[in-house]
């Protein structure tokens, strides 16, 4: 069975843009696919964090991923730190990994350009997600676009690992989804929704109050045509309206332009087919937000589950190596 691994940071709340751009596709491989699910807690630390928020929304975005459908029966779901292998194998890949390529990974050039403080960390991130992946076999890799170059470097890692001491890691290849997977700002429709807050009311939050999710859809800034037509660059702001309905209820964005000609009743069956999609999943996690006890038991059955896949991995890493067993 295909073994398919992704990851995301507890670093802000769960907005639209990840649950329809990554983790929708999380929920289905899981019939697909032997699939493994990490909150990455510890690339979450390669820029100061406040402590009792990185607690409350690691928490919180791990009851997230259980309220979509992801079944911690059929998948793996942990939390990264919770498994040490994964900073074992990563100081590994580290000592694999060149200054020079790491220096030309744009994320690190965008994240450090300007910072005050720039951690070592944030450097040698890509040896961690590196780490991450090929613990577990990993064939596949669900990631947005703009993690495409630190897939590639994780794949020159374990080829060049191979290469110099014997067959020890597969080489995974990154699955990006389609277009269309790429959800906008309401407000700013030529930006990617995202969780920074310098537009609250172009994000769309899943833990939202539903009465504001419907507000601000029926906000959206479109143009001021009248046609309703799928044409992300002539008219983002109405392709995406499309494309978050087309998302949120499985069809085209192109189809549902053909019921359509004009933008308020766009707005309006929008905003509903997002609130029938984040209603059942809000009524799920205050379930599980009152019961945090039950999502400890979960993840740390989760993280036995991953930490037997993990540690074998390791030990041929180490044995390849030469790291005297003890
Ligand atoms: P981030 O919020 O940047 O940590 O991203 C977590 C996951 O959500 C990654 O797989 C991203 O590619 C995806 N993602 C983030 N923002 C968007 C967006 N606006 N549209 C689609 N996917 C997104
Ligand atoms: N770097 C990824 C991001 O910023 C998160 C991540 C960490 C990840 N480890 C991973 C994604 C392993 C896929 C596989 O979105």
């Amino acid at each position: 069975m295909t073994r398919v691994f992704s990851g995301i940071k507890p670093t802000g709340p769960v907005h639209l843009g990840n649950l329809l751009g990554a983790l929708q596709h999380w929920v289905t491989d899981q019939a697909e696919a032997d699939s493994v699910y990490c909150v990455v807690d510890l690339h979450a630390l390669t820029v100061p964090q406040d402590p009792s928020v990185l607690r409350a929304t690691t928490l919180e975005l791990a009851q997230v991923l259980l309220a979509i459908g992801i079944d911690p029966d059929v998948s793996t779901l942990f939390i990264q730190s919770h498994v040490h292998e994964h900073a074992e194998l990563s100081w590994i890949l580290e000592c694999t990994a060149a200054v020079g390529e790491l220096r030309r990974m744009t994320q690190f050039k965008d994240k450090s350009e300007g910072a005050e403080f720039v951690s070592a960390g944030l450097f040698t991130y890509p040896a961690l997600m590196a780490a991450d992946i090929l613990l577990y076999d990993t064939d596949r890799v669900p990631v947005g676009d703009d993690q495409r170059q630190h897939l590639e470097l994780t794949r020159d890692l374990a080829i060049r690992f191979n290469g110099r001491y014997g067959d020890t890691f597969v080489v995974p290849e990154a699955a990006i989804p389609h277009v269309g997977a790429r959800v906008m700002d309401l407000q700013h429709p030529t930006r990617k929704m995202s969780k920074s807050d310098d537009s609250p009311q172009g994000t769309i939050l899943v833990l939202e109050d539903l009465r504001s999710v419907e507000k601000k859809l029926k906000r959206a800034v479109t143009d001021t045509e009248t046609e309703v037509r799928y044409d992300p660059e002539a008219k983002p702001g109405v392709s995406n309206l499309l494309a978050i309905q087309a998302a949120a209820t499985g069809r085209r964005p192109e189809d549902l332009a053909a019921g359509y000609s004009q933008y308020g009743p766009l707005k309006v069956d929008t905003a509903e087919a997002v609130c029938e999609l984040l209603r059942p999943i809000q009524a799920r996690y205050a379930e599980l937000a009152a019961d945090p006890a039950g999502t400890a038991d979960l993840l740390a059955k989760g993280a036995d589950k991953a930490r037997a896949v993990a540690a074998p991995t390791l030990e041929r890493a180490r044995r390849a190596l030469g790291l005297l067993p003890h």
